[in-house]
Order: C-alpha cells, then structure tokens, then sequence
C-alpha cells in the first residue's frame, strides 16, 4: 500500500518528468503580499499575479503540494474539523498550474490518465462535474469542458452531471482570479451505487480533485473581468486521496494522522483513537487536525494574536486545549508536546518544519498555559451560564466568556452545540460591533490595491524600469504617461484623460526614480513638475505587479495623460524628495548593520520576522525570546557605531538566487518570494568576493541580505550615529527594536543627555515637581533606551530623596509644635487652657495637646492652629471639669462656629475646623469665656 509520502511523490513525478512541469515549493501558509487572504487557502495563491497577468516566472507549467489553511477566511472548514472524517483545518494540496499554456483538454486528460492508469481507480466509480452556468454573471454553461470529458477520456457520459456557481465556479477570496471549474468525485459506497451523493456532503460520495480554469478576475465591485490569457488550476485533496488510495473511510485513518495519534494517546494517557467511541474520537481529531496547524502556521512565522489571522490561530489553539481538558480530562498542557510528532511525520516534505521546532513548541506552550489559567473558571461560567431558564447563552455572558475567560465565540457555540442549547450570537456581535468597526480600516487598502490590479490586468501597461538606485531625478516621457482619477465609487481608480488642481490622482509612467513600497521600506515621496506648468505631489509609491504607481495629488494646473494626441503631449520631470530619501536609506542600510550586530551579539540565531523602514525611525522584529539587557543593547548599539565609523563600503549586485543562497550567513526574510535572479546588499565584501568561496565561515559576520531597497553608498554616511530607542515584545518569541540614525539619532542622544545633566543639577528644592516634569518628559520624548534606563534610576533615587526630605521635615516641624506647646504649658495658669499654636496643622495638633495634658492633667484644654486657608480646633476635658458642666464636644462646636465652621465629639475630647483663618483670635476669645463660664459658673 502506498504510504502518503509515495503518493506525494508520485503525483509530483507525474507533472514534473512526465508533462515538463516545474517543482515549485508550497509557499507558506501566509502570503504577506496579499492582504486579501487570512491563509494560503490553495495552491494558485502564490500565482496570483501570474493569473492577473501583472507577474511572469521563469516556467509557465508547476506542481507541488501546498501548505492549506481553510479557517477564519472566504473558505472556512473549522467547524465542521472533527465532527467528520474528512475536513481539515490544515491540509496539503496537490496541484499543477499551467500559466496562459495548455487549457482544459490537457488539464482533464493528465487528470484521468493519473487516477486512472497510474493509480488504477475503477473508472465506474468516479463521477464529474462541469459548471452549469451563471446569468447573473454572465457566465454561459462550460459545454466545452463537458464534451471535453467524453472526447479525451473515456469516462461513462452519463457520470458527467451541470452544477451552478456555488459548486462549479471557483473564486480565491471576494475578489482575485476566479473561473468555471470541474470536479472528479468518487464513489465509495458498498455496492457502487452512490452517483445520486455527487455534492451531497456525504463522505462515501466525496470530490477529490478540482480543475479550475481560471478566465476571470473578480474586482472590488463585484464584477468580471476577462483575464488577457487562460490558465489551468488544479487543485486535489492530499489526505483525501491517501485515504482513497490506501482504502480507508477516513482521512484519520491514514499514515499521515496515525503517528499523531499515537502521541496524543501517549502525552495524554487515553486508550487508542478508534477504540474510544465518541466524543473522544473526535476530540483525537481535533487535536491531531489543529496541532498540525498550528505548528505549521508558527514555523512559517504566524502567532496566536488578538487580531485577523493570529486570532484564528488562537481559535484553533484554544479549540484543542478545551477538548483535550474538557473531553480528554487532561490537567496540565499537553497541546505543545505534539509539535515532535508532526515534525517527524511531516518533516520530509517541509524542511523548514525542522528549523525552529523547539521555539514553535515553547511559544505553543505559553499561549496554552495562558488559557488554562482562565479555562476552568471559564468552563463553570458556561456551566452556570448553560443553566438559565430559557436553555440559551446569553449575549452577555458569551461576551463574558470572550471578554474575561478568553473564549472565542466558536468554541461558546461548540459547547453550547454539545448541550443542545443556543447562544444569543447575534447579540454577542452587537457588544462586539466596536472591535468589528476597527478591523474594517483595512479593507478599504484591501479595495484600492484590488482597483489598481484590475488596471494592471486589463490593460496593456508596461513594466515600470527603476532608476532610483543611481538616481533621485528623470525626465518623464510624456507618450508613456498614463493616468488615474479618484472614482465615486468607495475611492477605486478609474483611467482618466484628464484630471484637474486639487484631485487626487494615480501617474504610470515607463520608468522612475520612486522607489515603491517593498521589503519595508516605505514608498517615495516628491513631485512631477510639467513643462506647462502642472504640479503633481506625490505622495506615495506602490507597486502592483511590475507596474508602478504614483498616489498623490495635482497641486497646480491640470494633468493630461493617455490620450495619445500629439498636443497633450507635454514633458516634464520627476524629483524625489531627496532629504527623505537620504533618510530612509539610511535608516535601511542601518537596519542591515543592526541585523548583523544582533546575531553577533545577542542570538546567533534571530532571524528577521519584519521591519518597516521610513524617514523617521527603523522598526525591526526578530525571533527571539527574552527582553534585551542593557549590556546587549549597548554592545549592539556599540557595534553599530562601530561599523559607521569604519565607513565600510555598501555593495549591491544581481546574481542567480540558487548561487546566493549558497552563501554561508546570507539573509532572507523566510516566506518571501526571490525572483531566479535577486539583488544581493552586502557590506564590507564585494558580492563577488562572496560568491567566489560562499561557504567561508567569516562571512557569517559579514552583513549580506537580499534586498532591493536603496542604500548608502557608505556606511559612513550616517555621520551621526546610531541609537536604539526601543525594545519591546510583539508577540511570543518575537522582539521588536526601534532604532534611530543621523540627525535623529544626535537629537534623541542629545534630549538624553540634558536631561541626565537635569537630574544631576538638581537641589533640594522643589524637588517634587521637578521629578514630575522629568518624569513626563521621560515617558513623552523619543529618547534612547539606554539613556531612558538611567534617567528611570535616577527619577527613582530622587522619589526616595523626596520621601526622606519629607520626613526630616515632618520631623523638624512636630519638634517646633512640642516646644511651642511646653512653652504654653508651663506659662499656663488656671484650670482653663486657651491658645494658638504656630506652625501645627490638624495632625501636630493633636500632639501639642498630649504634651500640655502631660503637663497639666486637670486643666480644661483648647488649641486651634491655622494650617492653609484653614483653622483646626481640638479641645480635651478632664473628668472633673466634665462634671462641672464643660463638654469639650459642645465647646468646640461653639468656638469653630465664630471660625465660620464645625465640628464636635465627645465630652472628654473633640475636634472641629474653621474655614476663616482671620478668625482665630476672636474665636480663641469665646473660647475662653465660654470655659471659664462654665468652670466658675458651678463654683471652680
Ligand atoms: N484553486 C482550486 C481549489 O482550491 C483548485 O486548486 O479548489
């Protein structure tokens, strides 16, 4: 029996040596470069510039077998993972293309021929579908595909059957490539009878090979549009047709799940799957379904996140582990400790699972510990949510499990599915309308970047040359230049002929000196200045395809382009913003230098995860897992500066993608896509030196990256430096650092710098609010992270430099009041105590009063003090003279009263405040002679 890698093999060998297709690599499971998908979802995703006809490559047939991620996007299985034996969240997905080169007669022929022949699939058993037709779109029925089936293979016509639009036409996301398809389903019923089950979603009738052919591009307005060239996408289900082959019922029973099986049994402690009965079968499904996805989505560089496709990651993640605690009864994380087990089985055909498996697992196992901490109390929330009256979640608390407990409102359903009963869905999405709202800003870049593509792919334009590497200025020439207004509708562009002062516009020319947005470097700015006097800003570069396109605005006169009569025609030049450009070049050339210092001195094996270079800053993301100590940051700020002042030389060539790799530390962003021939950047060493002997070791500490961004010619041209300004985490085991060079770096140094010198100048008054001011600035300015360090230390000795203060004063203060209150003690005469004390407040008030009690226990006693815009009052009373009728509550009533206050307490002892501090002599007065009134009046 063929194991899964045979079958692999076999189809691959099948288009590669027998029909001269070539072997292209799955691409990664994301695209970074199309925004319009969540996941890889098929194999075409990577050629969906060549579809559009805005990209070439060097072969025009392919095969491989694609990494597949149908979750969270237009294609969404996760449902229905597990309930069944034949959905996936991960599959593998085995294809051959053919760009503009055979069409349908070929694709269905070498479809047949393989099941057929070479695999030996009984030809009763297999049933077709074409596509019946669509006049909505304006699509007619695909008869051509139909007869086709009967002309080259020798398929039973009556196993040919019409579908409509959802099953026959084939569409990548809501815009994008897009045609009528035809479907091989095969029959696995007992006894051969199952033709009716054809696109019943029953799994003994189950499709097992798609053959798009791909005619049209869906744009952002819904519509058509005919594509320049036709194209063959084929498209079989990996795990499907293992089962098939290996006649099994169901994709787990395979060779591909069989060894993940094993280990969850082994990790978790739970009998055999296939022997456990439902639900723990399924949950085995699950598992082993969503363990392969993700350790496949973590080695391509995806995290679990909060957001778009790293929530769907987390989804998954979160899915898993509920299972394995809630079905399985597993008490400690045990998700992570699967990773081995897909590496091993998978390892083979996807190397690259093999490189950083040990981190895949170790971020696994931090996003799995993290749900745990809240799963169980989450799991009772349900518990008693489940018991409600009306046999419902309700909104608020399926937001509460979301919110508080980290359930995603899939696997609410999920369990609420298991206990047959609802969940108030819609209302969950009204509480979390807000979060819907800010994740629909990009799906307007998403509409604009898809209008700028149906112009590429429907008209003729050539590919834009760039001169920018050499250059920052070109003369435009006038009978290349085409342009694009600002249509009505939701912001698309649309050609224009003309387009007048003050409106936006996109400008297409055969050749630039604005470099377009790519590799993170952003897009130039500057202007076209025309002869005739029109201006155009620009104010953005972006690149669709080979064509470049210039966003801006025209800000004097009016723009005519395309219109192909002589007169129009009117010359003019294109000016980058320079200053800017110098900039960015340097925070680029910067981020090479810096990559390279960061394997020297902190992780040999960091690998770049992304970067955005612009004008102001470099912001680069690497793997690694802990916070940078200061002694690493300062060695690579160290090493940086070190390779300014070297004024090493910056080299660029282009050479064979297959030589380059070969050398020995060379830098590439894992997942892009290099054309056969890249541009090679390397600094300090000729690129030829390098490619004379690639496997030096020394290279390794040589910075050589793949890049086609614009550099300086010099290291040294950064004269001023370089400075890091911040180090961060972005999510597990990726670390973010943000660094400055030049001007900025001086001036970030230099704000540092004063205000250290700020701190150390410091005396000791009004420390306090200094410390605040600093602290503002501290945690407002773009400051380097060293300095930032040592200005946090020093804020911090001063904080404790101020409570010490404090306290000597306090200190200082209550021996002032003692002293003042002995004096008036000792000066006292007669039962009755009456006076002010300079310098208390409501606090040493009351000490002062201890120390007069102390001194003289039987007199009546009040002391007020001025503290602020207020007056204190406190009042005690001896036993004796309470008997005689003086109450201290009453009496300090009385004498807070004429303060413009209140107060009162008991009769031995009472507290009041006055609100006008002029008043305190005349209030002391009645004090007096309501006192003595009393002690006197009874005879004292
Ligand atoms: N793109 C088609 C599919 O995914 C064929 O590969 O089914």
């Amino acid at each position: 029996m063929p194991t899964g890698n045979d079958i692999r093999r076999q189809f691959i060998d099948y288009f590669e040596k027998r029909h001269g297709h070539s072997f292209v690599p799955s691409s990664p499971v994301v695209l970074p470069e199309d925004p319009s998908l969540l996941f890889a979802n098929a194999g075409m995703n990577q050629f969906k510039d060549v579809f559009l006809g805005i990209g070439s490559r060097s072969y025009n047939r392919a095969v491989n077998s694609q990494k597949c991620i149908r979750a969270g996007g237009k294609h969404n299985d996760l449902e229905d993972v597990g309930k069944d034996t034949y959905h996936h969240t991960f599959f593998e997905m085995l294809g051959n293309w053919s760009f503009g080169d055979y069409f349908k007669a070929k694709a269905i022929e070498w479809a047949w021929d393989l099941l057929t022949n070479v695999w030996a699939l009984p030809k009763d058993r297999l049933y077709v579908t074409v596509f019946a037709g669509d006049e909505s779109d304006g699509v007619p029925p695909d008869e051509e595909a139909a007869r086709l089936w009967t002309q080259v293979t020798d398929l039973d016509p009556t196993h040919v059957s019409r579908w409509g639009r959802k099953d026959n036409f084939w569409e990548m996301a809501d815009t994008g490539p897009c045609g009528p398809n035809s479907e091989i389903h095969i029959d696995l019923t007992p006894d051969g009878q199952g033709g009716c089950l054809v696109n019943r979603d029953d799994p003994r009738v189950i499709e097992l090979w798609n053959l798009v052919f791909i005619q049209f591009n869906r744009d952002a307005a819904g519509r058509l549009m005919p594509l320049p060239a036709t194209h063959v996408d084929t498209g079989m289900g990996f795990e499907r047709i293992c089962a098939v082959l290996q006649d099994k019922t169901s994709n787990y029973d395979t060779d591909l799940f069989e060894p993940l099986f094993t280990a969850i049994s082994e990790v978790t402690g739970t009998g055999p799957y296939a022997a456990l009965g439902q639900p723990q079968d399924m949950a085995y499904r699950v598992i082993a379904d969503h363990i392969r996805c993700l350790t496949f989505a973590l080695t391509d560089g995806v995290h679990c996140g909060n957001e778009g496709r790293n929530y769907v990651l987390r989804r998954i993640l979160r899915r898993a582990v509920r299972y394995g605690r809630q079905t399985l009864g597993v008490r400690q994380p045990f998700f992570y400790k699967l990773v081995p087990a897909v590496v091993d089985a998978m390892g083979e055909a996807f190397p690259e699972l093999c490189c950083d498996s040990v981190a895949v697992a170790n971020e696994l196992r931090e996003e799995e510990e993290s749900f745990r901490r809240t799963l169980d109390r989450g799991i009772a929330l349900f518990e008693q949510a489940a018991c409600n009256n009306e046999q419902t979640i309700v909104a608020q608390d399926a937001f509460k499990l979301h919110d508080t407990y980290g359930f995603p409102i899939d696997l609410t359903c999920l369990m609420a599915q298991e206990r047959r009963i609802d969940v108030d869905v819609v209302g969950f999405e009204q509480l979390m309308a807000q979060a819907r709202q800010r994740s629909q800003a990009s799906i307007v870049s998403v509409a604009v970047r898809s209008s700028l593509e149906t112009i590429v792919q429907q008209s003729d334009l050539p590919d834009t040359k760039f001169l920018g590497y050499e250059q920052v200025e070109c003369a435009v020439d006038p009978s290349s230049l085409l342009v694009y207004r600002v249509g009505n509708n939701c912001g698309l562009y649309k050609f224009a002929d003309r387009i007048d002062t003050g409106k936006p516009c996109a400008v297409v020319v055969d050749q630039t000196v604005f470099y377009a947005e790519a590799g993170g470097q952003v897009g130039d700015t500057g202007k076209i200045l025309f002869e005739d006097g029109t201006d155009v800003r620009i104010e953005d570069t972006i690149k669709v395809g080979p064509v470049v396109f210039h966003l801006g605005q025209v800000t004097t006169g009016t723009l005519f382009g395309g219109t192909g009569s002589d007169q129009d025609r009117i010359s003019g030049r294109m000016v980058v913003d320079c200053d800017r450009r110098t900039r960015i070049m340097a925070n680029h050339t910067m981020t090479h230098v810096m990559n390279r210092a960061l394997r020297d001195q902190v992780n040999p094996e960091a690998n770049q995860k992304g970067s955005l270079v612009d004008e102001q800053k470099t912001r680069f993301d690497f793997s690694h897992h802990q916070t940078l100590s200061t002694n690493e940051i300062a060695a690579v700020e160290r090493q940086v500066n070190e390779d300014i002042k070297a004024d090493l030389c910056v080299y660029a060539a282009i050479v064979p993608q297959e030589e380059a790799l070969k050398i020995n530390g060379l830098r590439a962003v894992f997942g892009e896509k290099y054309p056969p021939m890249v541009r090679v950047v390397s600094i300090g060493v000729r690129t030829q030196e390098l490619l004379k002997d690639p496997g030096n070791e020394k290279w390794r500490h040589y910075s050589v990256e793949f890049c086609g961004g614009t550099h300086l010619a010099r290291t040294g041209d950064v004269q001023e430096g370089f400075c890091i300004v911040g180090e961060e985490a972005v999510a597990k085991g990726v670390r973010r650092i943000t660094a400055l060079t030049g001007v900025a770096a001086l001036h970030a140094k230099a704000e540092g710098q004063a205000l250290l010198h700020r701190i150390e100048a410091l005396g000791e008054d009004d420390l306090a609010e200094h410390i605040a001011q600093i602290s503002t600035m501290v945690n407002t300015k773009t400051l380097p992270v060293l300095a930032r360090q040592k200005l946090q230390a020093g804020l911090g000795s001063l904080r404790k430099k101020v409570k010490s203060l404090a306290k000597r004063e306090s200190k200082q203060v209550a021996g002032d009041v003692v002293q003042a209150a002995r004096r008036i003690a000792d000066q006292a005469e007669g039962l009755v105590i009456v006076s002010a004390v300079d310098g208390a407040d409501s606090h040493t008030l009351r000490t002062a009063m201890d120390v007069v009690k102390k001194i003289k226990p039987d007199a009546a006693l009040l002391l007020g003090a001025v503290s602020g815009q207020k007056i204190a009052f406190i009042a005690a009373v001896p036993k004796e003279l309470i008997n005689k009728g003086l109450h201290a509550g009453d009496w300090v009533k009385e004498v807070a009263h004429v303060a413009g206050g209140g107060g009162g307490g008991k009769p031995d002892m009472a507290q009041a405040g006055g609100r006008d501090p002029k008043k305190l002599e005349a209030a002391l007065k009645v004090a007096r002679e309501y006192a003595k009134g009393k002690v006197q009046s009874s005879g004292g």
